[in-house]
Parts: structure tokens; sequence; C-alpha cells
């Protein structure tokens, strides 16, 4: 009889909603149909390096489906950027190792590009790894979707809905800052699907010109409301070329030192524009006369039940791949694509990022409805 496959599973990145229903997914299908015995591995690879793990018999898989966050705990850890007693390691030898003293045959890990980065590292490695797409930012490379979104999407669009009667109220301009520090899906999405007067996202750079255009032509129209969906990551035309110039520093380093101090000032600019939203609400005012108010949405838009969709992808993703660990393909995300599922190779996946093209028929649903972009 041959040995049964012993896989590892663990979260990490940023929690969202799904992630349960992801291990329940792979985990139901591993055991049931594949006959594989299955091990959690608690607070995402860091939890790896350290060996901390716990057992997923059906027992333990059963009641997740809808439960918010990951019942495996996760972090943001590097696999070859550990911060172990205060200092910086590359711990993919001692992930190697404990993979090794696991006897595990595979790893699936769930979460975003950042994560997909880290396991194509293990994966060059010489590991067994295989990695579903999860974030709430819908920023996955090589997947139409990631589960997460649709629930965040829900979230953000119901906060919209809210603010915006109380806007009315008011007379109030109002600002709601919602998640994505790179790419806008989430603020594009619940801003069209809220009705948002403006949306505002990392990929346009705004004028504030532009912005206090569209609230001066609503007030001529006697409404002197507007309620706008802005990105965490959106930024005015200076400050976006500030960053972009960062950015290109970063690219163009040559030593290790160069590059680690390039990527430590555009960390530090960043994290001086992280009032963003505040002071883009204090200048409408000034501009507009209209009271501004800013709601930051926050870690809201992660918690919580998963919605049907999320639960259903996270279902179709999960079991998927666990066929795919026991016909023994690695190296691969299970992506979801035109509504089937399909793989893609991790080296196409990690660390990039999928911004919201100019032309995306989101887009251009939002112009024809006369929403501003603030461009
Ligand atoms: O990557 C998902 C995300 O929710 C981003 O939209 C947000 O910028 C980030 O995580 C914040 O995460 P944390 O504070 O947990 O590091």
């Amino acid at each position: 009889m041959s040995k049964k496959k012993k896989v590892g599973i663990l979260t990490a990145g940023g929690d969202c909603p799904g992630l349960n229903a992801a291990i329940r997914g792979f985990g139901k299908a591993a055991i049931r149909d594949h006959d594989m015995e299955l091990i959690g591995i608690q607070d995402g690879f860091l939890g790896l390096a350290e060996n901390r793990t716990v057992t997923l018999g059906p027992r333990a898989l059963s009641g997740i489906l809808t439960v918010g966050g990951t019942i495996l705990g996760t972090s943001r850890d590097k696999v070859n950027r550990m911060v172990i007693d205060g200092e910086e390691k590359d711990m993919v030898p001692t992930i190697a190792d404990t993979y090794d003293k696991l006897g595990l045959d595979a790893l699936v890990t769930i979460g975003g590009g950042g994560t997909a980065k880290n396991a194509h590292k293990l994966s060059k490695a010489g590991l067994n790894v295989l990695h579903l797409p999860k974030t709430i930012d819908n920023d996955i490379v090589g997947t139409d979707d990631s589960f997460g979104f649709s629930t965040a999407l829900e979230i953000a669009t119901d906060a919209i809905d809210r603010l915006h009667s109380t806007a009315h109220s008011h007379h109030r301009i109002i600002l709601a800052e919602i998640m994505g520090h790179r790419a806008g899906w989430l603020a594009l999405g619940s801003g069209i699907a809220g009705g948002a007067d403006v949306i505002l996202l990392p990929e346009v750079p705004y004028k504030l010109d532009s912005i206090v255009a569209a609230i001066e032509k609503r007030r001529k129209q006697g409404l002197n409301f507007s309620v706008i969906a802005v990105a965490e990551g959106a930024r005015d035309e200076t400050d976006s070329a500030a960053l972009a110039g960062a950015q290109a520093l970063v690219h163009s380093s040559k030593t290790p030192e160069t590059k680690a101090a390039a990527k430590k000032a555009k960390k530090d600019l960043e994290h001086s524009m992280r009032e963003n939203t505040l002071k883009l609400a204090a200048q409408l005012e000034e501009a507009t006369g209209l009271e501004s108010r800013v709601s930051i949405l926050g870690y809201v838009q992660r918690g919580g039940i998963p919605c049907a969709h999320d639960r259903i992808l996270a279902t179709r993703l999960g079991t998927m791949g666990a066929k795919l660990v026991d016909d023994g393909e690695f190296g691969i995300m299970v992506a979801s694509q035109e509504g089937g599922t399909t793989t893609v190779p991790l080296k196409e996946v990690g660390g990039k990022v999928k911004y919201v093209p100019s032309d995306h028929p989101w887009v251009k649903a939002a112009r024809e409805v006369g929403t501003g972009l603030g461009d």
C-alpha cells in the first residue's frame, strides 16, 4: 500500500473573508477524495520556520465555511528576510528543514502576490508548493478574481450607501477611504456600485481642481453634497510623481546597500502621505466652503463572514488545488480565469500587481455615468 501524501497548509499576508472556506475546500477534498493527510501551519511562514503546527482532520474542518479570518493565524513575514530576535535572517534553509522534518510531500500557501513571491522562493529551493489566491484588493496577477474581494466589495458598497444619506442630510462632502494601497479595484467597484460622485484610484493621479469642479457642477444642479470614494493609495499628481521617482530609484539601485536605502526612502515617503485623505478633505472644504468629513473604512473591510461568491470561489479553487497536489503539479497558483479554473506559474505571479487598466470596462462605465476620476 502506498504511503498517504502529507500536505501542510498555511495562510499568509493580510487576513480576509474566505480563508477558512479555502482551507476547508482544500482539506475536505484532500482527505475525502485524495486520501491525504493534512496539517495546518500556524501564523504563515513564521510558523513554518518555527515548526508550529495543528492537525487538520475532518472535525477541525467542519463548521468553518462561514467563519471570518483564518483558523490558522497569519503573518506578513518574508521567507528570505524574516525578523528573528530583532535581526533579519534568510529562513529558507530552516523552512526547508522543517518541511523535511514534518515529512511533507507538499505545501499549500494561501495569500496574495507577496505570499506568492515567498511561495516561489520556496519552490525554487525544492519544496513542492501550490498557491491559492486571496486578497480583498483583487490585485493578484494571473487570476480574474481572488476570494475576499467580493465580500469587501459588499462591505464598502454598504458603507457608501450609508454615507450617502448622512452626506445628503448635512449638505457635506464625505470621503470614504477604501483599502487598496497599490490597486484601486475595491474603491472603483464600490464607488460604481454605491454611486460615488468621484472615485480616486492609485492608478489615476488626481488634480484637486478637477474634484472641486465635479462638486461645483453638482451644486449648480442643486445637489449640495457629494460622496467621494478614495482608495487609500490615491495621490495627487505631485505626490504620485514623487512616489514614482522613489520607486524608480529602488529599481535603478545597483548594490544591496543602495537598494535598501532607496526602499527605506520610499517607505518614509509613503508614511509621510498616510493621512492623505484627511488632507484632501481639508483642501476640499477650503475650496468649496462645504463641510467635509472622512470615514476610513479600514479593517472592517477584511472582517466577518464571507459572501456566497467568495465561499464558492474559495471552495472551487481549494478543491481544484487538492486534485493538482495529488497529480504532482507544483510551482503554480490555482487561478480563476473567464469563469473557469486554471493554473499559472508562480514566477509569473510573485511580487507583481494587477493594476486597474485605464481602459477597463469598469473605468469606462464610471465615466459614462458622469463619475469623476479626478483626472
Ligand atoms: O493587502 C490587503 C490590505 O488590506 C491592503 O488593502 C491594505 O493596505 C493592507 O492590507 C493593510 O494591511 P496591514 O495593516 O494588515 O498590514
